[in-house]
């Protein structure tokens, strides 16, 4: 018989678990049958002794298995799912989204809403008027097929083991640990329905990952992951010591995501969803290679296919599609306060954290779950690493509804660095990781 003290000991000796001692642990601790001491000891000895790609993988598909699993096979074709690691100004999915789904690949996207800088995907949504996320599973199904496109909450008891195991590292000191987080993450992917996925690993400033030697070694675990569990995976790391575009918060988003989707984005956010989206497309089984990929895409960026299609989305999903052609329509604060530059020079570096915190304190995003959005406010940045800035010249936009904002504007002075010398742009996309 298991006993969670052998494998405890097991794990501690640096030895590998089996797919039963790994289900053994997932299934008791999702019970209740194994204690919180226990279940706390094996992630601390999986946190110093690691777990290979076999034992990740039986981690992964032992939390997919210990909730509800979301059946998309009433869609026709390979549903793709991406995931990013999260950053401050991520406004991807709003883009990718439908970009992907113009080019014949279906999107059945389940988001969420989330604390931190800005809302999720699901807030900024949200924010055009009507625009509702709940829709029956048979709804969402026929909405996909029909449109090749949806975003929905998340509905259904997905992976309880993650959550719970998850709760538990946050007060453990195993959050950071490579194996729990790629095995979380992929669980969550699986168990949502997805066939195929695609990883934005970010590391800078603004991401869990600070290194980019850690995002590569997540990046590396969940393709291995993926490729153990017959998931075709893709990853990409990417660079967040900057904000990704110019916008944050959730309207001010959602009017970049408009303009980028018109070709008319800032050249950093244009550059990932291109990448991003090729990767979708080629284990959607839609193009054969990357470029053709990106062609495809460029190619509905450019006819207005892709802008159509988000129209679509919106008039689907009990929203006023208006706003795509009048970003008027969508909430605007009442006052825009400029950031001046103290001094000139270059910029030299953009504390992504501290500058999403000047946009959560201005109201764009919540401290805890019980905080109410307000979906008009947030920062525009005028200047990224590597820009020239003259003394007195505006460098960034705080778009409020106080006029209070001197907190904001001190953030952004202190965390928008201008020196003398010109650094080196941190290149947006580092390795490409594949099967
Ligand atoms: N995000 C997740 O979903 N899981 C982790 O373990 C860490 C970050
Ligand atoms: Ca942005």
């Amino acid at each position: 018989m298991l006993r969670m003290v052998n494998i405890i000991e097991k794990k501690r000796n640096g030895q590998t678990l089996t797919k039963e001692e790994i289900v053994f642990f997932v299934e008791g601790y999702t019970a209740g049958t194994i204690p919180d001491y226990q279940a706390s000891a094996l992630l601390m000895a999986i946190y110093f002794k690691g777990m290979d790609a076999e034992e990740q993988a039986h981690l992964t598909m032992a939390m997919v298995l210990s909730g509800e699993q979301i059946d998309l096979s009433e869609i026709e074709g390979i549903k793709v799912d991406k995931h990013s690691t999260g950053g401050v100004g991520d406004t991807t999915t709003l883009i990718l989204a439908p970009l992907v789904a113009a080019c014949g690949v279906p999107v059945a996207k389940m988001s969420g809403r989330g604390l931190g800088h800005t809302g999720g995907t699901l807030d900024k949504l949200e924010s055009i008027k009507g625009f509702h996320i709940e829709l029956t599973n048979e709804a969402f199904v026929a909405q996909v097929n029909r449109l090749k496109l949806a975003v929905i909450g998340q509905s259904g008891n997905l992976t309880p083991a993650d959550r719970k195991l998850y709760a538990l590292r946050d007060v453990t000191a195993t959050v950071d640990s490579i194996p729990l987080i790629a095995s979380s993450i992929m669980s969550k992917k699986i168990a949502a329905g997805a066939d195929a996925i695609v990883l934005d690993v970010k590391s800078g400033d603004g991401a869990f990952m600070k290194t980019a030697e850690d995002a590569r070694a997540l990046a590396e675990s969940m393709v291995a992951i993926g490729k153990k569990v017959a998931k075709k995976t893709m990853a990409i790391r990417s660079d967040m010591s900057q904000p990704l575009g110019y916008a944050i918060g959730n309207a001010l988003e959602v009017k970049e995501a408009i303009q980028t989707l018109k070709g008319k984005g800032p050249e950093d956010l244009t550059e990932l969803c291109l990448t991003l989206g090729s990767q979708m497309i080629v284990v959607g089984g839609k193009a054969k290679t990357l470029p053709e990929a990106r062609t495809m895409l460029v190619t509905v960026m450019k006819n207005g296919a892709a802008l159509k299609l988000f129209g679509d989305l919106i008039e689907a999903q009990g929203g006023d599609r208006a706003c795509i052609y009048d970003l008027s329509l969508l909430p605007t604060a009442k006052f825009e306060i400029d950031v001046y530059a103290s001094r000139s020079g270059y910029v030299t570096k953009l504390d992504a954290d501290d500058i999403g915190t000047a946009a959560m304190l201005l109201g764009a995003g919540r401290a805890t779950k019980e905080d109410k959005i307000d979906m008009a406010v947030g920062i525009v940045l005028k200047k990224k690493i590597g820009d020239v800035v003259k003394k007195g010249e505006s460098i960034a936009v705080i778009h409020s509804n106080r006029e209070d904002v001197e907190h904001a504007v001190s953030l952004l002075q202190e965390h928008i660095h201008i020196a003398d010398e010109v650094v080196v742009k941190p290149p947006l996309i580092g390795e490409i990781i594949t099967q």
